[in-house]
């Protein structure tokens, strides 16, 4: 197949509401997501952190298609439901991945013995635009350089136990440090799992258990943390459309999810992609 380099070609931009990360639109008609050169991507989605390829002419039409193109970009992270996750709305889900609610930001692996460096996500149907549904980003790199160095040194000493009943694909107990060396190049990043809103509906709610922090500091550390983690310098809601593929950096973002209209068209694809090597999660073997 015919690819064609990104950089000499002015298909780069930014969005007027994307704090970070890259737009990357095609440069002719009919221009498919497949002829854009992996290796250059990948190179992108590391300096960038998130990218949103849009407009371009759709190949993804089913599992099968998708995972062929992924296959590309390195060792795919299998889970028991194979490569793709279809992750949209089950009118009897157990579990608010598959619900309506919102996620609160996460990162993906957190359960699981490897971690994936990247999301690759295929919009196969986008829900109306006032139904909700935009998919959240944290650059948390971003945060802790404009985290004062006080707090810095607080976080540096805490950790975080997460508990969650397995009732869908994922769920145990992991015991992560607040703050983590990215695999890649030893920067810090964030990784944390928020707490679900209080007093809302939210399936299979997890636990959280605080270490380097006393009772009483508890309630100001997450109001603290939680006023960061929406800062807008830092925190990007990508509102779907469709045929968008978007690839995540699972390293160094948090990510989640706004509610959504129930029973409306909302319909993404997911595939983790493993670096190399593979990233294993430490947290679990504590
Ligand atoms: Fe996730």
């Amino acid at each position: 197949m015919n690819t064609h380099a990104i950089n000499d070609k002015p298909s780069l931009h930014t969005m007027d509401n994307l704090p970070f990360g890259l737009l990357i639109r095609p440069t002719f008609s009919g221009q498919t997501v497949e002829q854009l050169p992996v290796s250059e991507l990948r190179a992108l989605a590391r300096e960038h952190h998130l990218l949103i390829l849009r407009g371009f002419a759709p190949t993804f039409v089913d599992s099968p298609s998708l995972t062929r193109y992924a296959e590309q970009w390195g060792t795919i992270k299998m889970w028991p439901f194979g490569a793709v996750l279809d992750v949209r709305e089950h009118l009897d889900a157990t579990d608010h991945i598959f619900d309506h609610s919102s996620v609160p930001l996460h990162w993906d692996g957190m359960y699981k013995p490897t971690i994936p460096e990247f999301q690759l996500f295929n919009c196969l149907k986008a829900p109306a635009e006032n139904q909700g549904g935009c998919t959240t980003f944290l650059n948390t790199r971003a945060l802790l350089a404009d985290a004062p160095p006080e707090r810095l040194e607080l976080w540096k000493t805490i950790e975080v136990t997460y508990r969650i009943q397995k009732v869908v694909h994922y769920g145990g107990e992991v015991c992560s440090p607040l703050l983590v060396p990215d695999p890649r190049d030893g920067q810090w990043v964030l990784r944390y799992n928020q707490p679900a809103e209080k007093d809302t509906r939210f399936l299979n709610r997890h636990a959280l258990e605080y270490h380097g922090l006393a009772p009483e500091q508890v309630a100001h550390f997450e109001q603290d943390l939680h006023e960061r983690l929406h800062d807008p310098r830092f925190f990007y809601a990508h509102a779907w459309q469709q045929h968008d593929v978007v690839i995540a950096d699972n390293f160094s973002l948090l990510h989640g999810r706004e509610a959504f209209t129930s029973r409306c068209t909302r319909h993404l694809q997911r595939v983790h992609i493993h670096g190399s090597p593979v990233c294993t999660n430490t947290a679990l073997k504590r």
